[in-house]
C-alpha cells in the first residue's frame, strides 16, 4: 500500500471483478446494510453518453467505453465519499483507473471461477464482449488476461466460491 492510499480512500468501497461476478448485487446490499450511497460506473457511463452500453459498443466501439470509464474515474470518483462503487468489469484495463480506484477507495476484487461466471452469464445478452459462439472460451480468455490487473488493483481479494451475497458483504464489512 502506498502513502497516498492512507490519506484518501477509506470512506469509499470499490468492487471490481469480471462481468457476472455480482459486483452490483453485492454493492447494493452493502449500501443497504451500511446506509452508504451506491454508485455504478456502468450507469454513470450511460448517463454521460446518454445511451446504453451495448449501443456505445455498437456505435463507437469498446475503446470509447474505456474513455468514458476513464472520465468516471478522473471526474466522478474523486468527488465521492461514503459510497459503495460497483464497477464495470473492464475498468481495470486502464492503469490510471487502477491508481484512482486505489487512491479514493478500498478496493475489493469479487473473484469467481470461470464455471460460476459461465453459469451466471450463459443466457445473458447484455454484455457485448460475450456475444460469441463459445461463451465459456470467451470468459476464460478474457479472465486470464484480466486476472493480474484485478489482483494488482485490489486491496483485498474475496474468493466468492458458493458464498451468498450477504456473506460476501459480511466479509467485506469485517475487513473495513
Ligand atoms: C464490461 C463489463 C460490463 C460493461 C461492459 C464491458 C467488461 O460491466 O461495462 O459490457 O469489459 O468487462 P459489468 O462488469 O457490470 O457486467
Amino acid at each position: 500500500m502506498e502513502d497516498n492510499d492512507e490519506v484518501f480512500c477509506r470512506t469509499n468501497i470499490a468492487l471490481i471483478g469480471f462481468m457476472g461476478a455480482g459486483k452490483t448485487t453485492v454493492g447494493k446490499f452493502l449500501s443497504y446494510k451500511t446506509k452508504m450511497s451506491h454508485i455504478d460506473s456502468d450507469e454513470e457511463v450511460e448517463k454521460i453518453s446518454k445511451m446504453p452500453i451495448p449501443m456505445i459498443f455498437q456505435k463507437y466501439g469498446d475503446r470509447h467505453l474505456r474513455l468514458l470509464e476513464q472520465d468516471f474515474c478522473s471526474g466522478i470518483l474523486p468527488t465521492l465519499t461514503n459510497t459503495v462503487i460497483s464497477t464495470g468489469g473492464g475498468i481495470i484495463l486502464n492503469q490510471k483507473n487502477i491508481e484512482m480506484l486505489r487512491l479514493y477507495s478500498k478496493v475489493f476484487y469479487i473473484k469467481s471461477s470461470p464455471q460460476k461466471l459461465y453459469s451466471r452469464l450463459k443466457d445473458d445478452i447484455s454484455r457485448p464482449l460475450l456475444q460469441t459462439y463459445d461463451k465459456m472460451d470467451a470468459i476464460k480468455t478474457l479472465l486470464a488476461d484480466r486476472e493480474p490487473l484485478y489482483e494488482i488493483c485490489a486491496h483485498h481479494v474475496i474468493n466468492t466460491g458458493e458464498l451468498e451475497v450477504f456473506k460476501i458483504a459480511e466479509i467485506i464489512l469485517s475487513i473495513i
